[in-house]
């Protein structure tokens, strides 16, 4: 079965777009066949990646009514393809999201990707309405991004109300954990923050934060996940292995995978 996450925040700016790129990014090279789809209307997904920026994606499908998973871009990794959202037209921001719930793209995005997919990533705009909403119906799970500082942390009970409300209507969408990003121990701002972070909602709190490090604006510039800003990638880019490794755990085993999962023998 193909799992569906959902990376999503009311606040905008909180590292949503960081966190799905470089999780899926992490998921690949632990070799799930990952998919990871951009909803956000602004293409968050192709301003942040060179070379995807200008390729058609998911609003050319849905003005096409055609096949929902062309011009997947493979990438270097065999396992990891994106779906980048394309162009759409600033005026027709506000009509994006009913067409697209219209159309139910992103279900079928999901029906298309369970063959060649075991997971499949969202990354949504900021705000609850929207292709936000739309994702948050159809993934079986999702992850909270919240930024350590006050402000963002008082708009995630909004988010979790939101996701209650979806379940109690028949959404599936389980919390599968809340990742705060941009933490630091040597701010006493963004640590209280954390802290009160892990003592409101410890349970869904995953233990690896994504510490605010200058080597984001970096790999944004050369347009590239952190693990491929050199060859030798930064210190900060195994926080994400760690985040895909806790993600993996809280989703369970994948169906007819726990076989033969045991050690394995060093030497043969
Ligand atoms: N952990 C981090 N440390 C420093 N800068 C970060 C970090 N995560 C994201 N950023 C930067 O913050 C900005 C917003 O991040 P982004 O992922 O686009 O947020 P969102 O998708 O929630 O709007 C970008 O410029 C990004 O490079
Ligand atoms: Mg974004």
């Amino acid at each position: 079965m193909t799992r569906s996450i959902a990376f999503a925040s009311l606040k905008g700016g909180v590292g949503k777009t960081t966190v799905a790129l470089n999780c899926a990014f992490a998921f690949a090279r632990r070799g799930a066949r990952t998919l990871l789809v951009d909803t956000d209307p602004q293409g968050a997904i192709g301003m942040s990646l060179d070379g995807v920026g200008d390729r058609a994606g998911l609003a050319a499908n849905l003005a096409r009514g055609g096949p929902p998973l062309e011009g997947l871009v493979k990438t270097r990794l065999p396992e990891l393809c994106l779906l980048p959202m394309g162009v759409v037209d600033a005026l027709d921001e506000d009509r994006f999201a009913v067409a697209a719930r219209d159309a139910n793209i992103l279900g079928r995005i999901l029906e298309h990707s369970q063959r060649d997919f075991d997971l499949v990533l969202f990354d949504t705009p900021a705000g609850l309405g929207g292709m936000s909403r739309l994702a948050l119906e159809e993934v079986d799970s999702v992850i909270a991004v919240a930024q350590c500082e006050p402000l963002a942390l008082r708009a995630l009970p909004r988010l979790l109300e939101l996701l209650a409300k979806l379940r109690e209507i028949g959404s599936a969408c389980a919390l599968l954990g809340v990742v705060g990003t941009m933490s630091s121990f040597r701010d006493p701002v963004l640590l209280a923050s954390l802290e009160e972070l892990w003592s409101l909602y410890r349970d869904q709190v995953f233990d690896t934060a994504i510490p605010r490090d200058g080597t984001f604006l970096q790999a944004s510039r050369a347009g590239v996940p952190l693990g491929l800003l050199s060859r030798r990638p930064p210190a900060v880019a195994a926080v994400f292995d760690k985040l895909v490794a806790e993600i993996e755990e809280r989703l369970g085993p994948a169906e007819g995978g726990g076989d033969n999962d045991g050690p394995i023998r060093l030497v043969d």
